[in-house]
Parts: structure tokens; sequence; C-alpha cells
């Protein structure tokens, strides 16, 4: 099965793409690949604009060198083709976030670009999140922002509940709540969209969905990469914001909230807010944090405490789910890439649970672990998998890259899979006691050997 299979459509008004950061990490290792597979592909019209927006001077010549290696160091090819759409479609565009002056340019700019009718405008900030304020407040005063416009912002928004809090009033100013996309990647992965899909059309599943049937359900991210050179980024986030805050929790509301009455972005927000109002707060207690032991002079800085790893344990409220225990789990510097979400049902039997698991990384499909009697004269019970992959039901290439699906989704209106402003609120919530109490200290934080397994992370000497 080819793209063309996968994107029937293609979007029909061209839009103008502007992106703040096109240089950096991010870009360079998502959203740059994205729009090359769009533009390759024809999803994205032929006279689409992208607009690299960066503080260096840089022509759209040495933007479509970075398209090239981006593209090369991912797909380990280019199609020439493929980038000659990009190349017609690539501008750059010079800007100091603290120089008015130049969104009043960039203004006039993008206004030159509409001729007869006004385009779709997306605006992609993939700068670091700090910087957000200062460009969508000039954003907004310089008027690039009306109603066509969309902003796309990426995660952490904020860095605690105070500072989430200031940015949601900050971007508000600017932009009414259908305008903006708060992105969490992880919800645009293809398992995680099956999930909700799954969830409803599998009606032999729906009656099981509760605490009656659930011992427990732990999703985990687990990666075997350190933090790749973000030793600015990482050292102000952590694990359990860079991870937890955002996609774990996003991936645990579309796992145990009550199914939508119709799978729209309306009915899907509703549920999942429901879902994240009754969540406790973690508990410190119950949290582990480590660290991987190269880490300190990665970052050179002997003093950090900033977690690589972290676990931790929720309970929800409702009657629905009180008796099932929720782990959530994400590291880097690990053995193996692994993210899946694991649903354990309730057995007679402790040592032979079923298990429904959602594998999203490092291949995506799902696995159902049975109970099977080992052939012979007793009955001696043996794990069994089945499982399904989708490589192997619609190919390699049935998938769509989780950047691709954003873009897409937005252009065409879709808020599904992104986050509201009252979930980023509600995930603060749970995480505060966590972080005000690993802010205090070094206490409990396990020094692990980089490329180990996570089951090696000793749970002890936690937090107090
Ligand atoms: C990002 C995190 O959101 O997700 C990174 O900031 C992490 O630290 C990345 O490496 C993982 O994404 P994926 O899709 O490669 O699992």
């Amino acid at each position: 099965m080819n793209k063309s299979a996968i994107f029937p459509f293609k979007i029909q008004d061209p839009p103008v793409i502007v992106v703040f950061g096109i240089t950096g990490d991010l870009s360079r290792r998502k959203l740059l690949p994205a729009l090359y597979h769009l533009m390759r592909h024809g999803v994205l019209p032929a006279n689409t604009v992208i607009i690299g927006v960066s503080r260096k001077s840089l022509t759209s010549e040495d933007l479509l060198k970075e398209v090239e290696l981006c593209v090369l160091e991912k797909d380990k090819v280019c199609d020439p083709d493929g980038l000659k759409k990009v190349k017609t479609a690539l501008q750059s565009f010079q800007l100091n976030p603290d120089n008015p002056e130049d969104f009043e340019k960039l203004k006039a700019f993008l206004d030159n670009l509409d001729g007869q009718t006004k385009r779709h405008r997306l605006i992609y900030m993939s700068t670091p999140s700090d910087a957000y304020s200062v460009i969508v407040e000039k954003l907004g005063a310089h008027h690039i922002n009306d109603s066509r416009t969309k902003l796309l912002l990426e995660k952490p928004f904020g860095h605690d509940i105070d500072s989430a809090t200031e940015l949601i009033k900050t971007v508000d100013k600017g932009f009414k709540e259908d305008q903006i996309y708060r992105i969490d990647h992880y919800l645009a992965k293809e398992t995680a969209q099956n999930l909700l899909a799954f969830r409803m059309h599998n009606p032999i599943f729906q009656s099981l969905w509760d605490d009656k049937h659930i011992h427990q359900v732990t999703i985990r991210a687990f990666e075997e990469i350190g933090i790749e050179g973000r030793a600015d980024f990482y050292e102000k986030t952590g694990a359990l914001r860079d991870l937890v805050q955002s996609h774990l929790l996003q991936l645990l509301c579309i796992t145990l909230m009550d199914n939508p009455a119709i799978l729209d972005s309306q009915h899907i927000h509703k549920n999942k807010q429901e879902f994240l109002k009754n969540i406790e707060p973690a508990d410190p207690i119950k949290a582990v944090r480590g660290q991987y032991n190269s880490y300190k002079n990665e970052i050179n800085n002997p003093g950090s405490f900033i977690e690589t790893y972290a676990k931790i344990e929720l309970k929800h409220k409702s009657t629905k789910w009180k008796n099932t225990k929720i782990v959530l789990e994400t590291g880097k510097g690990l053995s193996q890439k692994n993210t899946e979400i694991v649903i354990e049902f309730k057995t007679p039997h402790e040592e032979i649970r079923n298990k429904l698991i959602f594998k999203l990384q490092p291949s995506e499909g799902i696995h159902l672990d049975l109970a099977i009697k080992e052939p012979g004269f007793e009955t001696l019970m043996k794990h069994a998998e089945l499982y399904f992959e989708y490589k192997n039901s619609f190919g390699e290439q049935m998938n769509v890259d989780a950047y691709e699906r954003v873009l897409v989704d937005a252009l065409r209106n879709d808020q599904s899979l992104f986050a509201s402003d009252e979930e980023v609120l509600e995930t603060w919530k749970i995480l505060d006691p966590v972080l005000k109490q690993w802010q205090k200290n070094n206490q409990g934080l396990v020094i692990y050997k980089k490329g180990m397994g996570a089951e090696n992370i000793i749970e002890g000497d936690k937090i107090s």
C-alpha cells in the first residue's frame, strides 16, 4: 500500500505554514521530514508556502539543504522530485522575536502572499516553550491572528500549574481556543488513534472495561537514546515533565475514559476532561526517579538531579476505576525503545494474567496474552500470545508519521488529537505534589547504568 492510498484526500486550498524555530532540534528531527513527505505525496498542494522563521540570516537554499539532510538522516533516501516540490514552497524569513518591527514586516510579507483569496495560515511554534509568550503576544499585537490563522504549540505547555495558567492566559489574549492546537504527537501515532476506535468497535472488551475486570494499567515509554544534546531543554524539563505530563497522561485518557458518544473532537475532549478531573494528585511516596550514570557529564553539571527516568502510580476516584492500579513509567538511556499500554485483567491465579497490550513502538500492533494448556498428560498452563502487527497486515508504507498527521489535522480543523487548555491544567495538577517534592533535593534519585533494562532500576531508596 502506498501513501496515496492512505491519504486519498488532498488539502485543497494551498496554505501558508509559518515555522518559528525552523533550525531547532524538533524541527530537524520531526517537522521538516513531515513537511517533505506531505509535499512529496501531494497531500499539500504544489503552491503551498512554507516560511522558515529564524533569528539567523538564512537563505531558502540553506533551508532546503537542511531539509535534505534531515530527510536523509530519517529515511536514508531523499527523492529529488520530492525535494523540488519543497524547494518551490520554501521561503526564509529573518525575525528577532524582541523586535516589533520584524512582526510588522512579517505581517506585510504574509498579506502579500494572499493574492485574490485569503490563505489559511498555520503558525507552528517549534521554539523552546519559554519563548512562546513573547512571540504569541506580538502575533496578536500585529494582527497575525485572524480567524483563518491557527497556532500550533509544542509541549510542554508551561513548567508547572502556575506557568501553564499564565501561558494559557497569554495565548488566549491573541487566539481563540478553536484556533489553538496544543500538539501531543503520541496521540497522532496510529495505535493511539486505533485505541479509541478499537474500544468502540470491539464489544467483547466493552463489558470488561472497569475495575472489576482490570487489575492494572501500565503505560510505559522507554527510549534507548539519551538526551541527544538537548541539555538546556532537559535540565529545565526532566522525564516527568517531558513525557508523563503530556504523552503518557493523554494515552491514559484515551485508554480508560468513557467511550465518547460520537468520535469527534467535542465528545473526545469532554470525556478526557472528565476522566482527568477524577485522578487523584500523584503521591510522591509512590514515585520513583532515576538518572542514567553519564547524564551529569553529558550536561556538564555535576550537581544536577534532573530525572531521566520517572515512574508514578495513580488512583482514580470514580467508582468505575477506583480499584485499578495505574502506573506510568518512562525513561531514557534504557536497554531498548518500547512504548506500550498494558491492560492486565484479573484472573483467579495471579501468575497467569490475561493481558491486552497496545504496542506503539518499535512496531505498532496489538498483542493478547492468553493462558494455554501445555501439551501433555498434565494440566500445566503457559503463556501464549496472539498478535497483530500493522506492518504485517498493511505493509511498512502504511505508517503515516505522527507529525504528518498533526499538520493535516490542523489544516482540516480537527482538534481531536490536540490537548485542550483544561486538560493541560488538570495534568499539571496531578503531577504537582511529585514535582514539588522532586524539586527540593536529590533524595531518592536512583543512578542507573545507561543501557540497562528499566526492570532493574531499584525502587528502594525512595523519597520519604
Ligand atoms: C518528545 C520528547 O516529546 O518525544 C523527547 O520531548 C522524546 O524527549 C520524544 O525523545 C519521543 O518521541 P518518539 O515519537 O520518538 O517516541
